[in-house]
């Protein structure tokens, strides 16, 4: 029974070691993904249009429910005040989280370091969000959008200054 604790023990070891170096090695073999890498996804779709069609979608809609609408109306009391409600917003940070993902495959990211960085900001923002909307906790679903917010700024910030982050703006 000893050599079954210590099998397991080793087992362990050896697992936590090799996922601190797939971890450690992971960045890299991103940066260097080529071919063989972008075989494996379909990144049909160009970060232009991720942003477009999948992210900036899901964002408004986290947005407008929190009230956090960024020009001169103000501030209103936008939460959702079902169960329905808080479901649909948890979808839409799900769908956040996931993007933060799509963004950091093979053939969308534009570097190992910065961007993938900003990929994951992204990802952790909507899991905050997700949290928020499955307990109905209004203030931290505020602090998640704004965290959001701020992360879609600092990314077109690092690789596109020339957008302009209104995205509230246009409905
Ligand atoms: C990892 C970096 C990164 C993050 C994070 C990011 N973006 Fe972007 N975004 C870009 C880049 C790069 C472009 C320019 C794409 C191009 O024009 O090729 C862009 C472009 C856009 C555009 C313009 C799309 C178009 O049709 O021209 C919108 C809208 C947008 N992002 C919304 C968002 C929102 C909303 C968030 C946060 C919820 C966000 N982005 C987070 C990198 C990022």
């Amino acid at each position: 029974m000893n050599s079954l604790a210590s099998k397991l023990s080793k087992a362990a070891a050896i697992a936590l070691i090799g996922g601190l170096l797939s971890a450690c090695s992971a960045p890299e073999e991103t940066a260097t993904n080529d071919a063989a890498g972008d075989s494996a996804f379909n990144t049909e779709l160009t970060v232009k249009d991720v942003m477009a069609l999948v992210l900036e979608p899901a964002s408004d809609i986290l947005w407008d429910s929190g009230g956090w609408v960024l020009d001169a109306s103000g501030y209103e009391e936008l939460y959702p005040t079902t169960d329905e409600g808080w479901d649909y917003v948890r979808a839409q940070a799900a769908v956040v989280v996931e993007s933060g993902n799509m963004l950091a495959l093979p053939g969308r990211a534009e570097d190992g370091d910065a961007w993938m960085i900003y990929a994951e900001g992204l990802s952790s923002a909507g899991i905050l969000a997700m949290q928020a909307a499955a307990t109905h906790n209004e203030e931290d679903f505020f602090q998640a959008g704004a965290q959001l917010y701020s992360v879609c700024t600092a990314c077109h910030q690092a690789y596109n200054p020339d957008i302009l982050n209104n995205f509230d703006d246009e409905d």
